[in-house]
């Protein structure tokens, strides 16, 4: 055989190997927190805290088996109708695992809703990435806001925060695949927020950023 093509058999082998023992780990998350959740019921236990943590740890254990599928190529893409509201508010949720210590108090106003046609996973991905991004702007201190609206044919969301802005000259820069200013970046949230919100004929745009705010656009079409 070719080296060429040996290389590329060792590496989907390795791509197989490395699935295989990450659903292995996934499905031993999935059950624990399903036997956590069930326990909870069980004992009478209402805490809501607790029981969104877990709902967070489910999601987001969908999300990488999505990923996973993405690996193997195989396309599990599913674009279905979804409350943009309900949607949104989920994305949300799991970014806020990313505040570790910082004191950051989020601001969430939903005027309306409709249903909209994306595929969840990724849709969700997008809110993760933006959000995240805004923490990572802020230094130890802060504030997310999430404006949503159906306007004009569209669900809208704009996120902002008010941390470090981006500097003007980089503006352009930042949908680019591995443009980053971060020591531990990689430079590809943003870039993949483009490819996947395309993939569902939605757009995401840098609104503005500055000394006040850094704020972000995603709009999906309704059909
Ligand atoms: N809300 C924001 N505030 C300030 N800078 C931002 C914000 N969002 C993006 N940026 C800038 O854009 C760059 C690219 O962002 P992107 O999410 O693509 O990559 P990253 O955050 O650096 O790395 P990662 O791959 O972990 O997401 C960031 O490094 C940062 O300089
Ligand atoms: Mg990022």
């Amino acid at each position: 055989m070719i080296t060429e093509e040996k290389n590329i058999e060792q590496l989907n082998n390795q791509i197989r190997f490395i699935s295989h023992e990450i659903r292995n780990n996934l499905s031993i998350c999935d059950m624990y927190s399903q036997i956590i959740k069930r326990n909870l019921e069980k004992d009478g236990v209402q805490n809501s805290s607790v029981n969104n943590a877990i709902d967070c740890i489910q999601k987001s254990l969908q999300i990488i088996c999505a990923n996973l599928m993405d690996l193997k190529s195989i396309d599990c893409t599913e674009h279905k109708l979804y409350d943009f509201e309900k949607t949104l508010l989920r994305g949300v949720e799991l970014s806020k695992a990313y505040t570790e210590d910082k004191e950051i108090d989020f601001e969430v106003f939903i005027k309306n809703s409709a249903n909209i046609l994306i595929d969840e996973n990724r849709y969700i991905s997008c809110i993760i990435n933006i959000i995240k991004n805004g923490i990572e702007a802020i230094d130890m201190m802060g504030k997310i806001t999430v404006l949503a609206e159906i306007k004009d044919g569209y669900a809208v969301v704009k996120i902002s925060n008010n941390g470090k802005p981006i500097p003007k000259d980089k503006q352009d820069k930042i949908f680019e695949i591995g443009y980053t200013s971060k020591t531990s970046g990689s430079g590809l949230g943003l870039g993949i927020c483009k490819k996947y919100l395309s993939s569902m004929g939605a757009n995401i745009k840098l609104i503005k950023s500055g000394k006040a705010e850094t704020q972000f656009e995603i709009s999906v079409p309704i059909n």
